[in-house]
């Protein structure tokens, strides 16, 4: 039996072609958490000149963020929240907001995606930028959310003596969270997701 599609053309493509595609579809969907965490990995060991490398900054960010009671959906915010700088050197909380943007309400997605220049004000000034930036976003109704997301948690996640939760104890809340997206254009009937090759 075929394995693959046959359309040269995505407008020649036909229902038999789909029900091959829709059940490789729900297997990648399937392992997103595990690609995403194993990303997150590559965080280990990426100082940038940081007192701590990124991995260990995303694991003190959950960690206190855990610590502190928020719930599921906002301690992988925080564990995400600088998966981008690998790929996103020039935009880097864009891509961590991508990444969680099906799973997570509009008031967390805009902190993600904003945190770098809430985060500026603790330090664009030593750079000869604006550390007010973040005033532009001010009438914004997620401004406050962001900006308690920085000055609790990220602001304080470089501490290189700190004691932190290992990856492991994080890594099911990624699997819950990317198990149910909400927000997304790319939502397959479960019927179709079974449908045999
Ligand atoms: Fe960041
Ligand atoms: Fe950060």
């Amino acid at each position: 039996m075929n394995t693959r599609a046959r359309f040269t053309r995505m407008e020649s493509s036909t229902k038999e072609d789909w029900g091959l595609i829709v059940p490789e579809f729900a297997k990648m969907a399937s392992s997103l958490a595990d690609r995403v965490l194993a990303h997150l990995r590559l965080l280990d060991g990426d100082f940038g000149g940081f007192p701590v490398d990124r991995l260990t900054h995303s694991l003190q960010t959950a960690t206190l963020a855990l610590k502190a009671g928020r719930d599921e959906e906002y301690v992988v915010c925080a564990l995400l929240h600088d998966i981008g700088d690998t790929l996103g050197t020039y935009n880097h909380p864009d891509i961590g907001a991508a990444i969680l943007k099906p799973f997570i309400g509009e008031a967390n997605h805009w902190m993600v995606q904003h945190h770098g220049v809430f985060q500026g004000y603790n330090f664009f000034h030593h750079l000869g930028m604006d550390r007010n930036m973040r005033d532009m976003f001010r009438s914004n109704p997620h401004y406050e959310h962001a900006a308690e997301f920085v000055d609790l948690f990220d602001n304080a996640a470089f501490d290189p003596h700190a004691d932190f939760l290992p990856l492991s104890d994080f890594e099911d809340m990624v699997r819950r969270l990317m198990a149910d997206p909400k927000n997304t254009i790319y939502k397959v009937p479960i019927d179709q997701q079974a449908a045999p090759r």
